[in-house]
């Protein structure tokens, strides 16, 4: 498996990976293309080399916070095949280490409380809740502040 950069042609993979993930919260097909203008490099895939087909196992969107130093991790979706594979802890990994590489001293996230697949991910990463946002995606959809500093 790797993790690199995605390209311009495998921008449908990814909305539709987002798709499969997240149903009606995904990112439409635009925002992929908008995250790769502005934010290359930390839209990331990772990929499963010796696939033929379905090779993208998974993606995380990064992009920079206008307080200086921070770095958010916008989404982070394993396809469900793919799971429990270590794929996004090798994704989560790659991001800070391009974050930290890139200058940024702090990776922000937000998570549902309940899902606590990706709160052990972020914790055994070294991310700490920090805040707790009520209503923050609309009505009753609660999210988790998670933050980790870099060195
Ligand atoms: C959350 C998600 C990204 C995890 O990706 P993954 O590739 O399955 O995770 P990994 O195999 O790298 O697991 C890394 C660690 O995460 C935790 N973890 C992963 N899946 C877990 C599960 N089902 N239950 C509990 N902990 C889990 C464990 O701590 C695990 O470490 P371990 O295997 O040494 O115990 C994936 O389940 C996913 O895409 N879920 C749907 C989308 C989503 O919720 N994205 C996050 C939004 S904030």
């Amino acid at each position: 498996m790797s993790v690199r950069p995605a390209t311009l042609a495998e921008l449908d993979l990814l909305a539709a990976l987002d798709h499969r993930t997240f149903g009606a919260h995904a990112y439409p097909r635009v925002f992929f293309r908008q995250a790769y203008d502005l934010w290359g490099r930390w839209l990331l895939v990772a990929c499963d080399d010796e696939a033929s087909s379905r090779p993208v196992l998974g993606s995380l969107v990064g992009a920079p916070a206008l307080t200086a130093g921070d770095a958010w991790i916008l989404s982070l979706a394993v396809d469900a095949p793919a799971r429990g594979r270590g794929v996004g802890a090798r994704l989560l990994a790659h991001a800070l280490g391009l974050f930290a590489s890139d200058g940024v001293r702090r990776a922000l996230l937000t998570v549902a409380p309940d899902n606590a697949a990706a709160l052990a991910l972020y914790e055994r990463a070294g991310f700490v809740v920090a805040a707790r946002d009520d209503d923050a995606f609309g009505p009753g959809e609660t999210r988790l502040r998670m933050v980790r500093a870099l060195a």
